[in-house]
């Protein structure tokens, strides 16, 4: 057994102290080799490649796509409509998700593409063929970092030495026409051009990092406010509420609940050699539902005090994702709140409810997934 960190206040503290807790190591190691960056590196490193890409995450780079996130969602929506409902996770959250992505990162070639993979880059080939449980139950797996047979790094691959390969073919440096993999490969730490290791690294997180995560926050909401007029009511009304809204079901619905660390001692060893069973995992579950902080924490109330969850995580890992989220699920609230489609649970929501501990020990239980969510449109 992995010793976990759990609680509010020994979380916020492991996940500043990086000298004891460190994040330079290698994760999926079943599906690749070089680190996800800037994620898996500790400062100096961290800190060059968080900087370098920064601009990708700004506040402003963001915002002025709201108008196409939203033309985006209207049309998702409009054809569950057409049909009278539809599966909300794979025919709502996927595809507003992937085509957001698609936006921001000025890839609309690639939509169909990454379309295929499903919500996960490392189930790709197994979406790809149609197996659609096999692909969930494989999130779920990961999460809790164990191996599974499902999960394959070729078509990811195959992808990154395409986009990367034409990048360094064809050079564009025009910001206005550029996308995501020319600003990348062209990246320059202390004067020297990042190799193609580091590309991919980066690449990574950004495809996979805001995936899975947005898509059950996307279809969480979706449930909440279906279930829950009152709220959907009191949001028309008060769209300043919007950000607490979503940091309240980003609370709620943890899309990353743990983390692995690596203790010091160990950083000097070789990734292949290296005991993963001596890695520590920051449990971000475990804080987000710490009593001390939120007694009624297996509630979802857009209503309350506000305190700072854990869900993004904390201090210089801290998600870089936040703005993207935030204007993506901003963007969705607004289309549905304009004008309500009428959605009801057209059966019931099928979840799947994963168990964990509290720093006390008691039980946690929280939602590990939205297997389906059947809509349909009320007469
Ligand atoms: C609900 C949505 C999301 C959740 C819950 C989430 C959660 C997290 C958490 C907990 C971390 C910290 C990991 C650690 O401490 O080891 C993190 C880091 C990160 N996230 Fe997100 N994330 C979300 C969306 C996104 C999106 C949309 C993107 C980009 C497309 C993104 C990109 C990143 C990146 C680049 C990092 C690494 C930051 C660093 O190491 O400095 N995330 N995320």
């Amino acid at each position: 057994m992995r010793k976990e960190i759990r609680g509010y206040e020994a979380v916020r503290n492991a996940a500043k102290d990086f000298q004891t807790y460190s994040s330079d190591l290698l994760g999926d190691r079943d599906v690749r080799t070089y680190r996800q960056l800037p994620l898996e590196a500790d400062p100096p490193r961290h800190t060059n490649f968080r900087s370098a890409v920064q601009p990708l995450f700004m506040s402003d780079a963001i915002a002025k796509h709201k108008d196409a996130f939203e033309a985006h969602a209207k049309s998702l929506i409009q054809a569950i409509d057409a049909k009278g409902g539809g599966e909300i996770s794979s025919e709502f959250a996927l595809p507003f998700v992937i085509g957001c992505l698609t936006i921001i990162y000025n890839r609309p070639q690639d939509y169909d593409e990454w379309l295929s993979w499903g919500p996960d880059v490392w189930t790709a080939e197994v979406h790809r063929r149609g197996a659609e449980s096999a692909s969930s139950e494989t999130v779920h797996r990961e999460r809790n970092f164990e191996m599974h047979s499902d999960r394959d790094g070729a078509v990811l691959q195959e992808y990154l030495d395409r986009v990367f390969d034409h990048a360094e073919q064809q050079v564009r440096t025009d910001p206005e026409t550029q996308d995501v993999w020319d600003f990348i490969s062209q990246i320059k730490i202390d004067d020297k051009p990042i190799n193609r290791q580091e590309m991919q690294g980066i690449a990574n997180v950004l495809l996979a990092g805001g995936r899975d995560t947005v898509i059950k926050l996307t279809t969480g909401l979706i449930w909440h406010l279906i279930g829950n007029p009152e709220d959907r009511e009191f949001l028309a009304q008060n769209r300043e509420w919007f950000n607490r809204t979503i940091a309240e079901m980003v609370r709620y619905l943890s899309p990353l609940p743990k983390m692995e660390r690596v203790l010091a001692e160990d950083i000097h060893v070789a990734d292949a050699e290296r005991d993963t069973e001596k890695y520590v995992l920051l449990n971000f579950v475990s804080a987000n539902y710490d009593r001390d902080i939120w007694p009624d924490a297996d509630k979802i109330d857009l209503r309350r005090d506000r305190k700072p969850h854990l869900a993004f995580g904390l201090g210089r890992h801290s998600c870089m994702g936040m703005n993207i989220t935030e204007h993506e699920v901003s963007a969705l609230l607004t289309v549905l709140l304009d004008s309500w489609p009428n959605w009801v649970y057209a059966t019931e929501p099928d979840i799947a409810w994963a168990t964990d501990e509290d720093k006390d020990g008691n039980p946690i239980r929280f939602i590990d997934r939205f297997n389906k969510l059947n809509v349909k449109v009320a007469k």
